[in-house]
């Protein structure tokens, strides 16, 4: 449905404290929880879920970040969702993220760039069943 998407706050931006004022510039946006996680990806979980970059150059270093450390995962939901967590996020690379989006205040490089947004309605709807049953969302 157009109104949701799924997120995940990498290792980076765990590592680095920073998973309450993501959560916090993400809930101030408008964005309702439907669900919420913390958790580790192990790297064959980690490979299954970003497979559709399968023979990307940088999938190698994707899985091995992604599986670095622990994450948090959400499904959000708010008119427009897509588009709309797309503009809080900012670009991929943090170097071309606008001012005042979290991958500008958060993320240091395109790997470790704090957060994931999912691109589509469909992908948004295969991410957030990748993580959670229908009993853990509100
Ligand atoms: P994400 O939105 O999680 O989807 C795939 C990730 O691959 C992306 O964020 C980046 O962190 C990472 N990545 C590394 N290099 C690239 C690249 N050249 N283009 C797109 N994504 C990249």
């Amino acid at each position: 449905s157009t109104n949701r998407t799924f997120t995940m706050i990498k290792p980076d931006a765990v590592a680095n404290g920073h998973i309450g004022s993501i959560v916090n510039d993400i809930t101030k946006a408008g964005f309702k929880i439907i669900a919420l996680k913390y958790t580790k990806l192990s790297a064959e979980k980690a490979g299954e879920f970003y497979a559709v970059h399968k023979e990307r150059p940088f999938y190698n270093d994707l899985v091995s970040f992604m599986s670095s450390g622990p994450i948090v995962a959400a499904i959000l939901e708010k008119d427009n969702a897509i588009e709309e967590f797309r503009n809080l996020i900012g670009a991929t690379n943090p170097a071309e993220a606008a001012e005042g989006t979290i991958r500008q205040k958060y993320a240091k490089s395109i790997d470790a760039n704090a957060v994931h947004g999912s691109d589509s309605d469909e992908n948004a709807q295969i991410e957030g069943d990748f993580f959670f049953s229908a009993d853990e969302r509100f």
